[in-house]
């Protein structure tokens, strides 16, 4: 099993992701830390709590950045609805979230931890740009970051950023130079990969984590013909079928500032950076593999 940490900002498809991560037995998730990102942070965390308690888990969660650094927050609740979870009835007696914060969470379960730790962030970086800050000595504890965020080609924020390093900008320039080894789940494959409207149509058949899933998913205000973009699922489809996405190392600059600000520069030629590299980064994906796998994920749900 992989031990994994999410930073999310849930928002519908960070539910889904949550949702594999919880279920599928060969990832051990063990904290859920949240940012503000498609909704504030109290939401973010009121969603996480809702998905925790939904599969009547215990897995702790903490509350994280309520803002970005430096940069003014500006929320997607056009996409993922006011409440950034909408559609679903879910049960009101939630667990508290833990007294401390996210990023002494993070900290603590990642030096507590007996193996190097796999983070994985679908929001904005800012809580792991405090925590390198903070606590530098975390990062040789941490195996690898697989983040989603960023794009080589097109952002969906501005044309040049994707949303994700739009929000935090400083944070994600932090992460790429801190050294630990980042997997980039970028729109590149996130917006090749929708799960089609027959995969959508499927999943209220199959269990009540189908119909939820089905119910938030279709309140995805960023919906075409071809289907609805699940960003941030990609992250836990790559920890556990990296044989279906295709990833080129190289070098990740983050544009902090300008009107290309958020956008993630990747040195394709490798000459600027002289062949260093600090990510893979993902470029190509198995459509269909996907939407395969997120079906048979759902559906080996039990009630
Ligand atoms: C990212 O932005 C958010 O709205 C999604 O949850 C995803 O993490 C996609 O650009
Ligand atoms: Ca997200």
């Amino acid at each position: 099993t992989t031990k994994i940490i999410m930073d999310t900002d849930p928002g519908i498809d960070d539910a889904a992701a949550l949702t594999m991560a919880i279920n599928d037995p060969k990832i051990d998730l063990k904290l859920v830390t949240t940012v503000a990102g498609n909704v504030t942070v109290d939401k973010t965390t009121i969603n996480a709590l809702k998905i925790v308690r939904f599969f009547n888990q215990s897995i702790p969660v903490a509350g994280g950045a309520e803002q970005p650094l430096f940069k003014d927050f500006e929320d997607a609740a056009r996409i993922h609805g006011e409440s950034g979870m909408p559609g679903y009835d879910f049960p009101t007696d939630l667990p508290t979230p833990l007294k401390k914060t996210a990023v002494e969470a993070l900290h603590d379960e990642i030096m507590a931890s007996d193996e190097p730790i796999t983070l994985v962030p679908t929001g904005s970086y800012t809580n792991i740009a405090l925590l390198f800050s903070e606590y530098p000595e975390v990062k040789s504890h941490i195996k690898e970051i697989v983040a989603m965020g960023g794009s080589l080609s097109m952002g969906n924020m501005t044309s040049a950023a994707e949303f994700n390093v739009f929000t935090d900008p400083d944070a994600a320039a932090i992460m790429y130079k801190s050294g630990v080894p980042i997997v980039m789940v970028g729109l590149d494959i996130t917006m090749k990969a929708l799960l089609t409207h027959k995969s959508i149509e499927t999943l209220p058949t199959l269990n009540e984590a189908g119909k939820m899933l089905h119910d938030i998913i279709i309140h995805d205000g960023d919906n075409s013909d071809a289907g609805i973009a699940m960003h941030d699922v990609n992250t836990i489809f790559y920890l556990l079928h990296p044989e279906a996405i295709t990833t080129k190392d190289m070098w990740i600059d983050v544009v902090t500032d300008g009107a290309a600000i958020g956008e993630t520069v990747g040195d394709i030629r490798g000459a600027y950076h002289d062949g260093k590299t600090n990510a893979k980064v993902s470029v190509d994906i198995d459509s269909e593999a996907f939407n395969k796998w997120f079906i048979e994920e759902v559906r080996a749900i039990k009630d």
